[in-house]
């Protein structure tokens, strides 16, 4: 769930200090996470209380200080108000997420991407999630499409067990399958020529993995769905750009492509966005 917070504060705050304020934060379960920067800091509590008075069920409001950080994407947290607990249930398009907001990635945000990508999953299909958090597409995916198997793979110890807690918790012990550790060695080890659809959540370094997807793909043909972020400038399409970092790569393999669909997943900061781009992909014989 999403909201507007410079809206929650009018009347509250003068119109300067709102100008300062991000609009959006996060409700994850029953935690607000909130980005205040440094000059709206002394307003910190008056924003924690507007947060609670307009989410009745939020336990504890943490300011978000920067952005994800690390190999494991995660968020360095600051309690403002509410009780000192990052371990929370997220409720999904009737999946549940159960997530240490401090230990592992999650963000609501990708909502109605993960549904976007579980309405293309057709029946009996293949998918290995390279970069699969505590699960939250390969859970989707398996209640929301006729998925054979979803690989989901994380570097994450923690975002694993939290992953096969909620495999438990959705009832998809048949149709996804935890695996911890790096997804180019794994692919490499185990899940070669396996999918019909390979997904790439990891925006920031996904180009990195693209021959690893690839090898990943059926012959002779398959989807990977990549992700990025691009900067845009005026009159520069970002989803051209990341259609063309793409390609970049794909060009040196030895594969044909079509890079189809691209759409703006979100936007991450003034001309910055994450990009989705669906690519199929075949394969050439010999
Ligand atoms: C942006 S998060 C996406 C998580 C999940 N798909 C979601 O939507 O919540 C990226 C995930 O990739 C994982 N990761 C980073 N490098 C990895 C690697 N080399 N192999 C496997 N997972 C990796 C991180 O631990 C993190 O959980």
């Amino acid at each position: 769930m999403k909201g507007d917070l410079k809206a929650l504060l009018k009347g509250k705050l003068d119109s300067e200090d709102i100008a300062a304020i991000y609009k959006s934060y996060d409700v994850i379960g029953d935690i607000a996470v909130v980005r205040i920067p440094e000059q709206a800091l002394h307003h910190s509590e008056a924003i924690a209380e507007a947060l609670i008075l307009q989410h009745k069920h939020v336990r504890s409001v943490w300011r978000q200080s920067g952005p994800v950080t690390g190999d494991f994407r995660l968020r360095n947290l600051e309690l403002i108000a509410g009780e000192r607990e990052t371990e929370t249930v997220h409720r999904e398009y009737g999946c549940l997420f159960k997530v240490d907001i401090s230990k592992c990635y999650f963000s609501p945000r990708l909502a109605f991407e993960r549904m976007r990508i579980a309405s293309l999953v057709e029946e009996g299909n293949v998918v290995v999630n390279m970069f699969a958090g505590v699960g939250c597409y390969s859970i989707v995916i398996a209640k929301h499409s006729k998925v054979s198997k979803v690989y989901s793979i994380d570097v994450n110890p923690v975002a694993v067990e939290y992953m096969r807690e909620n495999i438990l918790l959705n009832k998809v012990v048949d149709k996804v399958l935890p695996i911890e550790g790096d997804a180019r060695s794994i692919v490499e080890r185990v899940l070669k020529g396996k999918a019909d659809r390979v997904l790439m959540p990891l925006p920031e370094r996904a180009h990195e993995f693209l021959d690893s997807a690839v090898s990943a793909v059926k012959s002779p043909a398959g989807w990977v769905h990549y992700y990025g972020f691009e900067h845009a400038g005026e009159g520069e399409d970002p989803i051209e750009k990341a259609r063309g970092k793409a390609a970049s790569v794909l060009q040196r393999l030895n594969v044909g492509f079509e890079a189809s669909f691209g759409r703006v997943v979100r936007q991450t900061g003034p001309n910055w966005h994450q990009l989705a781009i669906d690519i199929s992909v075949k394969k050439r014989i010999g």
